[in-house]
């Protein structure tokens, strides 16, 4: 990290001061971009809070100097709204990111001139630490975090910014299938109702034969947990769709078109935790209660579903 980043740094990670500054003034920090999110579009920070705190340590599992850099360029206040970045949490976050960045550089390494659409993107900074060079990248998001992010991160040529809801298809308008589409949904099905992830699901293997579409999915427990009256301290969100591992195979009746639905183990890590990520799948409290990644492979369309002759 930069000296000029490192204090930065510092600032944005210190601990709330006793006599909290109120919200308009910490949002109009001179030089900084103001973030007025709420809701699952504030989800956007609470991961890039994460990643960025995972990033800082000097064993971390996933360097990203783009989101250290980004959280000292929001004017929001990270610790004193979303709490402190705990280090399995983080680490968690950052593992997760990883095992999607694997996901899209195999994609990458099958099809280099292929098309990588992120729904629900945010502030994930995954193009600046896997772009080949060559790929187009299309980030699908709603307008208020859209539009941080167009004034957060520089986007080349090979980038696209959609302002559209992910359930509605006007986002596929434009995406050449014939290079290879991966889709990916990091950190957003979850916030989703079912029946909307599965017309999601269905559109996608509908709009892209030979295409891959990447997720990750919460446990129903975890799903009822969060839709659970709470109180105190920062809550994420209710999560209205939880899937367990064994739901998995419900996946194969969104469309025809779906052939293969396989498992993305997450990448070892660092400590107890981190070592335990790529093999949860054997331990018998954590086989089916535990935050999954999904990939499904979409074939080539069979004429009666395409209506070519
Ligand atoms: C938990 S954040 C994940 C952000 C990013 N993918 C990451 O992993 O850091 C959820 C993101 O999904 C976006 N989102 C929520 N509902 C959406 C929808 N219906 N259509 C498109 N984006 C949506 C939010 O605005 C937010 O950027």
């Amino acid at each position: 990290m930069s000296e000029t980043v490192q204090p930065l740094v510092r600032q944005a990670y210190a601990p709330p001061a006793h006599q909290p500054t109120p919200h308009s003034e910490r949002n109009s920090a001179p030089g900084r971009v103001k973030a007025d999110l709420e809701g699952v579009p504030e989800t956007a920070l609470w991961t890039l809070h994460h990643r960025a705190a995972e990033a800082t340590r000097p064993d971390t599992v996933l360097p990203d100097p783009r989101a250290v850099q980004l959280v000292t360029e929001i004017a929001f206040p990270f610790q004193e709204r979303l709490g402190a970045a705990r280090p399995w949490m983080a680490q968690a976050v950052a593992l997760r990111a990883l095992g999607f960045d694997r996901a899209v550089r195999a994609f990458l390494a099958e099809f280099p001139d292929g098309t990588v659409v992120a729904l629900g993107e945010g502030l994930e900074t995954q193009f600046w630490r896997v772009d080949n060079g060559r790929a187009q990248w299309v980030t699908v998001d709603l307008d208020d975090p859209l539009a941080l992010r167009r004034r957060l991160l520089p986007h080349g040529e090979r980038q696209r910014l959609v302002a559209c809801d992910a359930r509605d298809s006007r986002w596929m308008a434009g995406i050449d299938p014939s290079r290879g589409v991966l889709v990916t949904a990091q950190g957003l099905l979850m916030y989703l109702q079912p029946a909307q992830v599965t017309r999601l699901i269905a559109a996608c293997a509908g709009a892209f034969p030979g295409g891959t579409m990447v997720f990750d999915t919460v446990s129903r427990r975890f799903s009822t947990h969060t839709r659970a009256k709470r109180s105190g301290g920062h809550r994420l969100p209710p999560m209205p769709w939880g899937m367990d591992a064994a739901d998995r195979k419900q996946l194969w009746q969104a469309h025809p078109a779906i052939s293969e639905v396989s498992e993305v183990p997450l990448p070892r890590g660092r400590g107890f935790l981190g070592h335990l990520a790529p093999c949860a799948a054997a331990v018998p409290l954590l086989r089916t209660d535990r935050p999954l990644i999904t990939k499904l492979r979409i074939g080539t369309a069979p004429a009666s579903l395409t209506g070519q002759p």
